[in-house]
């Protein structure tokens, strides 16, 4: 019995430890949202704006879903787009610029974002699922 009061600090400082472990974990995981956040605001939030709503009839909302589930979302982001297009409902025709020059891993925590954030769908996208996209875009 003498010793029970030692035990209970012991278990205590390891539960304490596993709390940390698992919160550091955490957090570094949910990195890439981080890193998506900035992207966004480098690249989009000037069209797009910084709840994804877009204006009006000029540029068109990032929260369709048909737009984001399909990984040739990916193309969109590098090449850019124009041409009469859907987008929840509404028509758009006008134009988007493309980053050529974006690097992979920043489109997939890009996309990443917009999916967890703007439609609550939080499937991450990977380097890998872009590089495969990339090749197929026209
Ligand atoms: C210069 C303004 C501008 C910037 C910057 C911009 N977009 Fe766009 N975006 C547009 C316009 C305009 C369209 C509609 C093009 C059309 O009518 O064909 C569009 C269309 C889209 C579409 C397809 C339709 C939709 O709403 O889902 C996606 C996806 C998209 N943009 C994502 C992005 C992402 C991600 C970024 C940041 C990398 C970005 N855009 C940056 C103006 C912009």
């Amino acid at each position: 019995m003498k010793n029970s009061k030692y035990y209970i600090a012991i278990i205590i400082f390891l539960l304490l430890i596993i709390g940390l472990v698992f919160i550091v974990n955490r957090s570094n995981k949910d990195y890439y949202l981080v890193r998506g956040k900035k992207s966004y605001e480098k690249h989009c939030v000037n069209c797009h704006g910084q709840n994804g709503d877009g204006l009006q009839l000029l540029i068109p909302p990032l929260t369709d879903p048909a737009w984001f589930e399909n990984d040739s979302v990916v193309c969109i982001i590098k090449n850019g787009m124009e041409g009469s297009i859907l987008v929840n409902g509404k028509n758009f025709n006008t134009r988007m610029t493309g980053n050529p020059k974006i690097e992979y891993d920043e489109i997939a925590d890009l996309v990443s974002y917009i999916r967890h954030t703007f439609l609550k769908k939080p499937q991450r996208m990977t380097p890998k699922q872009v590089n495969e996209q990339i090749l197929k875009c026209r």
